[in-house]
């Protein structure tokens, strides 16, 4: 570990910084794009019936989403520390009470508890490593690399491959293992050495392969059904309080907001970083990678669909199958009747592998930062710890697909019919991060001193106008009325 010492060394208080604005946005958008985009977004998407939910989320991105970024990022380029002591330190600059940092406080464990599943999931995500890996090794030896994937396996095979890992909990612990291993190997290597390093080099790489993916699926796939798919408008569907929580909290799920890791992350800024048009930039990446995942995912999977099945999709008369099944069995069946099916399968969760680590990372160091300083102990072993910790609690969520899936403790509201699993990321996503959000623009809006922030914001004229009114009046009023709705559709006589 001698090179780790150079990232891990330092007391537990110093506070590190990014070594470029470029690096800041790196890391930021390695925490925001990641299996939000990826799994979640596609799930969402079909879930909620395809245009309308789209549309209402890019409306929750720039009106809500935007304008809590750069509130977070502030803070903590302000506050200089971990995100529940960034929020104190403003608040205390400005007269205010210290107990705002809760807002900070429930968006760290949710990170946390974000984290014990998003481990999990990635894990399947390097077991299909694992299987498309050796075909292409196979296809490479054989020399035919031309053909799909999979090769000697059924259609029926392929769709049980992800029920035969879940239903096989010793594999899926050792994959969850292995990927908490390689989080808590880089967020102990510290800022500079572990966070930054990766996100530079990763995200890079990512989007060479999203580029080279969606070509490929624009030209073999069913893109313009695809198109037609996430863009379809549904008057209807928008006024649906369930289809704008879900936009909603995928919104700041997808940004990674409402859980202080922005906060966190805009601490390591310098001073010289202007907030407002960085957080313009992650918040366009972060959305256009979600779109493209879609326009990628999409058209591969409608390809390989029945004609009836996709007009039935296409006419909203049937939801697209699947939530989390959609990119570990619908996908993997499509690469298998295409054209270097096993190599593009391959690529393609190598490019999931990269988003995701980015964003675990970015998960464990929300906690990490904050833990090393409240106990005064070595990002190392708080690291370790906080990482075993979560590896524990997704290890026992890992068990709602097999013996737990009729566990289902809170069976009411949207968690029913909902097992652990399922629990976690409701929670967080539509109650944790909406209220965390909430908090961050009350907070910034109505209670930090307004000189302070006016310092911070790098924004003048109508525009600051503009992000005022929002954070003040419309980000407040909107995400209560979500949450509210959202959670009691029944209010609303419905
Ligand atoms: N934004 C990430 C994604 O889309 C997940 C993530 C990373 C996250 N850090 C977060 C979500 C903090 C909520 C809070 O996959």
């Amino acid at each position: 570990m001698a090179g780790a010492s150079s990232g891990a060394a330092g007391s537990a208080t110093a506070q590190e910084h990014w070594s470029s604005r470029w690096a800041f946005i790196m890391a930021a958008v390695g925490s925001a794009v990641g299996l939000g985009n990826l799994v979640r977004f596609p799930a969402e998407v079909g879930a909620n019936g395809g245009g309308a939910f789209v549309i209402f989320y890019i409306l929750c991105v720039v009106l809500i989403g935007l304008p809590v970024l750069l509130s977070e990022t502030l803070i903590g380029r302000h506050g200089q520390s971990s995100a529940i002591e960034s929020v104190k330190n403003v608040a205390a600059e400005s007269g205010a009470s210290r107990w705002w940092s809760l807002a900070a406080g429930v968006g760290m464990i949710a990170a946390f508890l974000i984290l014990t599943y998003y481990s999990v999931l990635a894990g399947w995500i390097v077991y299909f490593i694992g299987i498309f890996g050796s075909d292409v090794a196979g296809a490479i030896g054989s020399g035919d690399i031309g053909g799909g994937a999979l090769t000697g396996r059924s259609v029926e095979d392929v769709q049980a491959i992800l029920p035969g890992l879940q239903a096989d909990p010793a594999t899926m612990l050792v994959m969850h293992a292995i990927f908490m291993a390689i989080t808590v190997f880089i967020v102990a290597r510290g800022v500079l050495g572990g966070i930054e390093k990766v996100a530079v080099y990763l995200m890079p790489a990512f989007f060479v392969l999203i580029a080279g993916i969606t070509i490929y699926g624009a030209f073999t796939g069913a893109f313009s059904s695809a198109l037609e798919f996430l863009f379809a408008f549904e008057p209807a569907r928008l006024l649906d309080p369930t289809v704008q929580l879900s936009a909603l909290g995928q919104a700041l799920f997808s940004l990674s907001l409402g859980s202080a890791l922005m906060i966190t992350y805009g601490a390591y800024a310098s001073r010289d970083t202007n907030l407002a048009k960085t957080s313009a930039q992650i918040a366009s990446a972060d959305t256009s990678v979600a779109i493209i995942a879609g326009l990628a995912i999409f058209p591969i999977m409608f390809a390989a669909m029945a004609p009836g099945v996709l007009d039935a999709v296409l006419a909203g008369e049937e939801e697209v199958q699947g939530g989390l099944g959609l990119l570990f069995i619908n996908l993997p069946v499509a690469f298998q009747s295409m054209p270097a099916g096993s190599l593009i399968g391959f690529l393609f969760f190598i490019m999931v592998f990269f988003a995701a680590l980015t964003s675990s990372v970015s998960l464990l160091e929300a906690s990490v930062s904050w833990a090393k300083r409240r106990f005064g102990v070595s990002r190392l072993s708080t690291t370790l710890v906080l990482g075993g910790i979560a590896f524990l609690i997704g290890a026992w969520a890992s068990f709602s697909f097999n013996s737990q899936a009729e566990f289902q403790p809170l069976d009411f509201l949207i968690f029913s019919g909902q097992p652990v699993f399922g629990i976690i990321d409701e929670l967080t996503a539509k109650i944790m991060l909406p209220i965390s959000a909430l908090l961050v623009a009350i907070f910034v809006g109505w209670v930090a001193d307004k000189r302070l922030i006016d310092s911070e914001n790098g924004l003048d004229g109508g525009l600051h106008k503009f992000w005022r009114f929002l954070i003040r009046w419309l980000c407040p009023l909107v995400i209560t009325a979500i949450l509210v709705s959202g959670l009691f559709p029944g209010l609303l006589g419905q």
